[in-house]
């Protein structure tokens, strides 16, 4: 079965606490915190998803899985890293260079945080490959970083299969993690091209029945 990673980015300041009680009474895996400093991506959500973690922290015991899409990585795994996060994800594309990504790798490690690389859909898997062997999971876009509520870039499917195909080849178990406009509709085809978690913000928090579409999304149907 495939974890479910719900991202909070369109959750209304109003029912914030509400909507982050019901999520985990609707079993999500995982809190799904994106982190966008209007510079790597145009929008800016770091004192909102600050703000959100901090509530999450004081009601919730299950994981919080961060997608980091900011230009200084470092600067924001130490303001992250008080919450205690299972995962923290950062944008291969956000480094300049291989050394960079090896010292945020050994930087998270050392501080207890399971790493995550991303890559933008236009970004080739070849290109992270190298990193496998160093990380807990990949998380491949779906859509272009940078806002919910997108459709997903059918191409990018391809580069689960590839990146899936590659880690079984190399008996690696790196998760696989996938992120953007996924519905119980189009879940079931990532799950079969390799997926492990399933990121999804709109479809979950917009949906009347939030259990009923986390269950589906999870069982691929
Ligand atoms: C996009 C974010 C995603 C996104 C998910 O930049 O990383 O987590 O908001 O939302 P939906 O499922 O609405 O595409
Ligand atoms: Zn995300």
């Amino acid at each position: 079965m495939v974890k479910i990673s719900t991202s909070i980015l369109s959750v209304e300041p109003e029912d914030a606490t509400r909507k982050f009680y019901d999520l985990e009474v609707a079993k999500t895996d995982y809190f799904h915190i994106d982190v966008m400093d209007g510079k790597f991506v145009e929008a800016n959500t770091e004192e909102k998803m600050y703000e959100y973690t901090n509530t999450i922290k004081q009601i919730s015991n299950l994981p919080l899985d961060v997608h980091f899409m900011v230009e200084d990585v470092k600067k924001n795994i130490d303001k992250y890293l008080s919450f205690e996060p299972d995962i923290i994800t950062f944008h291969y594309e956000a480094l300049k260079n291989k050394e960079e990504i090896y010292d945020v790798i050994k930087y998270l490690k050392a501080n207890n945080v399971k790493v995550g690389i991303s890559i933008k859909p236009a970004t080739p898997v070849e290109e992270i490959l190298e990193f496998m062997k160093h990380i807990y999971l990949c998380l491949i876009m779906t859509v272009e970083p940078g806002k919910g509520g997108q459709k997903l870039i059918p191409e990018t499917i391809e580069k689960v299969k590839k990146l899936k195909e590659y880690l079984d080849r190399e008996a690696l178990e790196t998760f696989i993690e996938v992120d953007g406009g996924i519905k119980v509709d189009n879940a079931g085809i990532l799950k079969n091209a390799g997926a492990d978690i399933i990121v999804s913000g709109s479809a979950i928090i917009s949906a009347g029945d939030m259990q009923d579409v986390i269950e589906k999304m999870k069982k691929g149907v």
